[in-house]
């Protein structure tokens, strides 16, 4: 497998359009070749696959824990080998206030991977560095979505 970094290429590609299969595979790749601390935010509607690809940079990255979707907590947090992981699911977040009760400035600011699903909800709070990535939906092909990978916001 090649070495090379995996974000700046694909950015400069532009998107992919994957499988499930294929999100996982690439998710996977992502999370070996991740070192924290590292922010990542995960934008698309409901059904997108974030959570799918949270899953699968998780496990790339060495969780072995179940990775489920932290709806009603906010935040689940996992060890791995390296550092930790938190995974967020910001879609029920009253407003960045509320940030405060999840210890968001601790979580964002830990030498950890932050994995963020709705970082929309968190307006100016999302650190400045971090590697964005959006999952679409595509009309003709419910089986693919569009995957954009960095330096496109
Ligand atoms: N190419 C694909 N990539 C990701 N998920 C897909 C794909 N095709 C179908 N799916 C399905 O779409 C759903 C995505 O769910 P999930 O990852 O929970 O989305 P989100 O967290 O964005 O709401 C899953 O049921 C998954 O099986
Ligand atoms: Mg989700």
């Amino acid at each position: 497998m090649s070495r090379a970094p995996i974000i700046p290429p694909l950015a400069a590609h532009g998107h992919l359009a994957l499988t499930e299969q294929e999100l996982i595979a690439w998710g996977e790749r992502f999370g070996g070749v991740a070192t924290a601390p590292l922010v990542v935010t995960i934008t698309g509607e409901l059904g997108a696959g974030k959570t799918t690809l949270v899953q699968a940079i998780c496990r790339g990255y060495g969780v072995r824990d179940e990775v489920t979707s932290p709806t009603f907590a906010l935040v689940h947090r996992y060890d791995a080998p390296a550092s930790p992981v938190y995974h967020l699911d910001l879609y029920r977040l009253d407003g960045p206030k509320e940030l405060t009760n999840i210890a968001w400035d601790e979580i964002v600011s830990d030498k950890a991977i932050v994995l963020i699903e709705w970082p929309e909800r968190a307006g100016d709070r999302i650190p400045h560095i971090h590697v964005p990535i959006s999952l679409q939906h595509l009309p003709d092909d419910p089986s693919r979505r569009l995957l954009y990978a960095g330096g496109h916001v």
